[in-house]
């Protein structure tokens, strides 16, 4: 795989540099409440920069519908990017028309264009090949003949999409700090963890992890189980989960994977529940054996964060993705603290596995530091754990 660092060592001045980045970061609004994304593609950018570079960012925002919509407009990106980064950042009005190729004529060196919301253009996420392959080549015209790629967007290498996976095949083809960072260390949790290695995971659905849960039991020494997802464990156990979030048709499979492989998948003793959905909901903490019938559980309970702190204590690895109940409310989030607070005060190499987990960190305050790495990839991250090939490393490897 060529890298960033060969690029640097070619020389970048006055050349144009198309750069993949995942500036995907939640909003409230047009008020970015999680910039860590747009963070973690400073270190690349700014290499780019001070080489003077002409360099020219594409990455998407949301999922609209394959047309341009101004509420997933990049702007607010735009405007955080600039602060942050010390070069001026223009945001073109589109994609590959006028505007895009009038602001990437414009740029001197050292400074950055960033194209609209590339997913504005349904060719982006199409399924034709060939679809793919007439946007990529309008992308790479942007930057011309001697222009060049740098893949970035770690959170999004695990899709098919054509500026993620088809310009590389049309453009020399770079690997970024910030994917290179993250493959370095998925490998170490895949190739030889430290023991006992510890799976956290969370978020609302089974279905979603299952892949990961199936590949990652037999080299994990436990598992621990949190978020929505735990009530289809909880239901699988024979327990009443009330209005608790539940996969009925998963529960036949979480049973297959406790008969399984039990002993390692550690499930909550105690839950918080809700009368409602919200922050001033009335709420009750108990046992799991005790739920209400019509209320719901949103968080684990206090003898269950204690008892996942306690067996988080002596791990050498944890790998923790997804929240153990709604910590963007209040009430529902001291499971997700003690959790990522063990985590923070124990030894292990720590990874958390990106998107809610990352935002639950700063948004309960925790240290940064506190963890070995903060991975800027949710989905990403859990594919490569289970094993299948990242299309937009893939095509590095190969190119
Ligand atoms: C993410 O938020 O996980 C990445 O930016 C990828 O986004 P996507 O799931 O919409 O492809
Ligand atoms: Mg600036």
């Amino acid at each position: 795989m060529k890298t960033l660092d060969d690029l640097l060592a070619e020389g970048v001045a006055g050349r144009h540099v198309l750069v993949r980045a995942d500036l995907n970061v939640p909003l409230d609004g047009e008020t970015i409440t999680d910039d860590g994304r747009i963070r973690a593609s400073l270190p690349t950018l700014t290499k780019l920069v001070d080489g003077g570079a002409r360099v020219v960012v594409t990455a998407h925002l949301g999922r609209p519908k394959g047309e341009p919509d101004p509420k997933y407009s990049l702007k607010p990106v735009a405007t955080r990017l600039n602060e942050l980064l010390d070069a001026t950042v223009t945001l073109a009005g589109d994609v590959v028309g006028d505007s895009a190729r009038t602001t990437v004529a414009g740029l001197a060196d050292g400074e950055v264009a960033l194209l609209e919301n590339i997913r504005f253009d349904a060719r982006e996420t199409s399924k034709d090949e060939a679809e793919r392959g007439a946007f990529a080549r309008e992308l790479a015209a942007l930057v011309g003949d001697g222009g060049v790629f740098v893949s970035d967007g770690f959170g999004v290498v695990h899709r098919k999409q054509a500026s993620v996976y088809d310009v590389a095949k049309l453009l020399p083809a770079y690997a970024g700090g910030l994917v290179l960072a993250e493959v370095e260390v998925l490998r170490r949790l895949t190739d030889t963890p430290d023991r006992p290695y510890v799976v956290v995971l969370g978020g609302a659905k089974v279905s979603d992890k299952l892949a990961v849960i199936e590949s990652l039991l037999p080299k994990v020494d436990r598992l621990i189980v949190g978020g929505g997802m735990c009530f289809t464990f909880l239901a699988a156990e024979g327990l009443g989960v009330g209005a608790s979030l539940l996969e009925g048709d998963m529960i036949e499979t979480c049973k297959k994977l406790l008969a399984e492989a039990g002993e390692k998948i550690l499930l909550p003793a105690d839950v918080v529940i809700a009368e409602k959905f919200a922050e001033d909901a009335a709420t009750e903490s108990v046992l799991v054996a005790d739920m209400r019938e019509d209320w719901m559980g949103l968080d684990i309970g206090p003898i269950t964060a204690e008892r996942y702190a306690a067996a988080l204590a002596d791990a050498g690895t944890v790998f923790w993705n997804g929240p153990m109940g709604v910590f963007e409310m209040a009430p529902f989030a001291e499971g997700t603290r003690t959790v990522a607070q063990a985590i923070v005060d124990g030894d292990a190499y720590s990874v958390v596995g990106g998107g809610d987990s990352a935002a639950a960190v700063r948004a309960l305050g925790l240290p940064d530091d506190g963890f070995s790495h903060i991975s800027t990839g949710g989905g990403a991250s859990l594919e490569f754990l289970e094993g299948k090939e990242l299309p937009g490393v893939a095509v590095l490897e190969h190119s």
